[in-house]
């Protein structure tokens, strides 16, 4: 269809008529002369302005008059010759476009809306190789109240690791991560907006992280924490089992009851069936692929801000039903954070001082199951665990090094 259109639109300009044609050779000769005549005067003026100059202006010099020195965030701009251009001064600096800063921000704070941001987010090369070498990195993404008080434990699995990870945090507005210059968290925060839990303003802010972190080209695995969670394996284990697995690991599944399908609308129809809806813990594990889906996504989204509202909560059900819909093959559907839901009730268990203990540990790390990983199987189904409360730090970093090897 397209073809034929354009082949009609050549056969149209081939149809010119023979008096306009001839108008059209003229113009173009007059044209010609002008160039010539511009030429000649461009180089009778650049000779005399050598000539002027009194010196020998070799022909490197000749085409380097303006010369880029590109650094890490600016541009040089020396000219060798001044030019009768009045905005270019002698040392002119300004910021340039840069590769390493495109693919790489240092700097987490900018001035993008939601919109904005996720469109930015949604950008994803079309070409095969990078022109950089690319060490694929962790984005360890912290959705918190305020402080961290787990950070010195954090501070410690991330130690030495630099190259392989980025952190996010995701605080309240205002709220302002006092870390020393050398933390691993030092101006890691990025741009927040207030945040009440269950509703579906969760489950933007999970996305804003998921948007902010895909900025950096380097992130290739996404993991979503809170600030109750630990890690219970060391860094290189971690990034291991993250960066070679085929899977993501959200939770998702499909429950039955009114905690599950109850929380289904069917409002949502005809784009959200009953039997695509999932549920699954809201921390999440996500692959760079599917964390671009995700940031993509307005249609199903805007399902789920219009229509899960208490007693649905979107965190719970928009990201495990979304990829069941389209990308199950890419999930494992299970999660790599341990929690204890064993006592029942709304919320599971927090551990304090009195709980953590070598076996505690232990039974997280291998309870004696074993858990799909690529096509085989592992005794670490968990990498991170929750919830733990500020009284749980001291023995946590007593036993670290014994139990996890950091
Ligand atoms: C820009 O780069 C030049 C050359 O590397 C450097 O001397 C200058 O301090 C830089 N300016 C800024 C504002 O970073
Ligand atoms: C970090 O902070 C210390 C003390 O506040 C200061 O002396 C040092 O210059 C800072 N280092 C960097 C790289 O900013
Ligand atoms: C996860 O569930 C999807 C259905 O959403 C399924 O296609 C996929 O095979 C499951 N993943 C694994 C690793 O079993
Ligand atoms: C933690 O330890 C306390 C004191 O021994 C105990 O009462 C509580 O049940 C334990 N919590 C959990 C979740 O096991
Ligand atoms: C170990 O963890 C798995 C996954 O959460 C769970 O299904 C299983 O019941 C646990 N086994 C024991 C012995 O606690």
């Amino acid at each position: 269809m397209r073809r034929t259109r354009a082949g009609e639109g050549r056969d149209e300009t081939s149809a010119i008529p023979e008096k306009e044609k001839h108008t059209c050779l003229l113009r173009m000769a007059h044209i010609l002369s002008y160039l010539v005549v511009f030429a000649a005067g461009l180089m009778i003026g650049l000779t005399t302005t050598s000539q002027f100059n009194g010196g020998f202006v070799s022909q490197r010099d000749r085409y380097s008059f303006i010369n880029f020195q590109p650094s890490s965030n600016n541009c040089t701009l020396s000219l060798k010759q001044p030019l009768p251009l009045p905005s270019l001064d002698h040392q002119d600096q300004f910021p340039c476009m840069d590769i390493h800063n495109f693919v790489h921000p240092t700097e987490l704070i900018h001035s993008m809306s939601d919109t904005e941001l996720f469109w930015r987010a949604s950008l994803v090369p079309n070409k095969q190789e990078y022109p950089y070498k690319r060490k694929p990195k962790v984005a360890f993404m912290f959705l918190t109240r305020g402080p961290l008080p787990m950070l010195p434990l954090w501070e410690r699995f991330f130690f030495g690791h630099s190259n392989f990870f980025n952190i996010y945090v995701h605080a309240p507005p205002g709220y302002h991560l006092d870390v020393s210059n050398s933390s691993a968290f030092y101006r890691r925060q990025i741009p927040s907006q207030a945040v009440s839990w269950g509703t579906v303003a969760l489950a933007d802010a999970e996305r804003r992280l998921l948007a902010n972190a895909l900025l950096d080209f380097s992130n290739e695995r996404f993991v979503l924490l809170s600030e109750s969670c630990i890690p219970v394996y060391n860094f290189p284990t971690v990034y291991r089992y993250l960066i070679d697995s085929f899977h993501s690991f959200v939770e998702s599944y499909d429950d039955p009851s009114r905690y599950g399908r109850g929380r289904y609308s069917r409002s949502m129809l005809p784009d959200i069936q009953l039997r695509h809806w999932r549920k699954g813990s809201q921390w999440f594990e996500l692959s760079r692929v599917l964390a671009v889906y995700i940031v993509s996504d307005t249609r199903y989204y805007t399902l789920f801000r219009k229509y899960c509202k208490p007693a649905c909560y979107p965190d719970e059900h928009y990201i495990q039903t979304f990829l069941n819909m389209f990308h199950g093959n890419l999930n494992s559907n299970r999660t790599v954070t341990w929690v204890d839901w064993s006592q029942g009730g709304p919320h599971p268990a927090t551990y304090g001082r009195a709980n953590i203990t070598v076996n505690f540990l232990q039974a997280i790390r291998n309870n004696g199951t074993l858990c799909r990983y690529n096509s085989d199987m592992t005794s670490i189904c968990f990498l991170f665990a929750r919830k733990f409360d500020r009284t749980a730090l001291e023995p946590l970093l007593d036993l670290a090094s014994q139990v996890m090897n950091f």
